[in-house]
């Protein structure tokens, strides 16, 4: 029997990149999916490759009518949703002087609302059934530094904190909430950022001298799903290769 029989999951940012690795492991590991995007032909086909045990619904994460419709068309197909894989995110670059307000707000409202509506829409149902698991994706960016990444930073923070807070306000619940901390993973978010060479660069900085795979983060977040991770709350856990490891004098 898979790790995760009997779930109902909702990943968002699944037709690619992470989210699509994290779908493709629910399914493998025995849940009903439904994979929530805003690319509609990729999230598309990956569901028709899942089979029947996955649903693609086309879905804007920053967008708090639209998750109403996504909890309720998961509900009509699978059941009671017991697992979120807050996963969709988007990346911006930008310095502090020149760096657009309108880019700012614009990851302030996919990857910082976009989390928080997540764990609002979910909540009612995960507690009418006395529990469920919900998993945020933060990155090593939620835990250290980075010049030209402030404002992407300030939403990983705020994915960590609302992690936190939620742990302790849904824990009485059952409701466990965590988050994972990435370090760079090959996926079309950081491939456009340089390709090959921004790759290679990125797995020389990296103790296990490479970057990190979608595949080398589901497991993570089947773990976090699972009851496997049963007393594991508000927790932080990074998948990043060790580079969180050390501080800016470490090597
Ligand atoms: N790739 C990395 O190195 C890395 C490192 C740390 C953390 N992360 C985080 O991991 C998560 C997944 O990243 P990825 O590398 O797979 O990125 P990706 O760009 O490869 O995939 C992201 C997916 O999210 C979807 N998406 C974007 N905006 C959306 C919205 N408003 N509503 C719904 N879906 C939306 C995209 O269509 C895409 O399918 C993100 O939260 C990202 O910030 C990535």
């Amino acid at each position: 029997m898979g790790r995760l029989a009997g779930k109902v999951a909702i990943v968002t940012g699944a037709a690619m990149g992470q989210g699509a690795g994290i779908a493709r492991a629910y399914v493998e590991e025995g849940a009903r999916v439904v994979l929530a995007d805003v690319a509609k032909d990729a999230g598309q086909d990956l569901a028709t490759a899942l089979g029947e045990s996955a649903h693609f619904v086309h879905h804007d994460v920053s967008d708090a009518a639209s998750w109403a419709g996504v909890v309720e068309e998961t509900e009509r197909r699978f059941g009671p949703v017991s697992v979120l894989a807050n996963n969709a995110g988007i990346l911006r670059f930008g310095q502090i002087d020149s760096m657009p307000v309108a880019d700012v707000e614009t990851l302030f409202r996919v990857n910082q609302l976009g989390c928080f509506l997540g764990m609002q829409a979910v909540v009612p149902t995960m507690r009418a059934q006395g529990g469920g698991a919900i998993v945020n994706a933060s990155s090593v960016e939620g835990l250290a530094g980075m010049a030209g990444c402030t404002a992407y930073a300030a939403t990983k923070w705020a994915i960590r904190g609302m992690t936190k807070c939620a742990a302790m306000e849904l824990g009485p619940h059952g409701i466990r909430v965590n988050s994972v901390h990435p370090g760079m993973i090959d996926t079309p978010m950081t491939r456009v950022h340089g390709g090959d060479a921004a790759m290679e660069y990125g797995a020389s900085r990296v103790p296990l001298r490479r970057v990190g795979l979608p595949g080398d983060v589901a497991p993570l977040y089947v773990f976090l799903a699972s009851e496997e991770s049963a007393y594991i709350n508000g927790a932080e856990i990074s998948v990043d290769g060790g580079v969180t490891a050390t501080h800016a004098f470490g090597g």
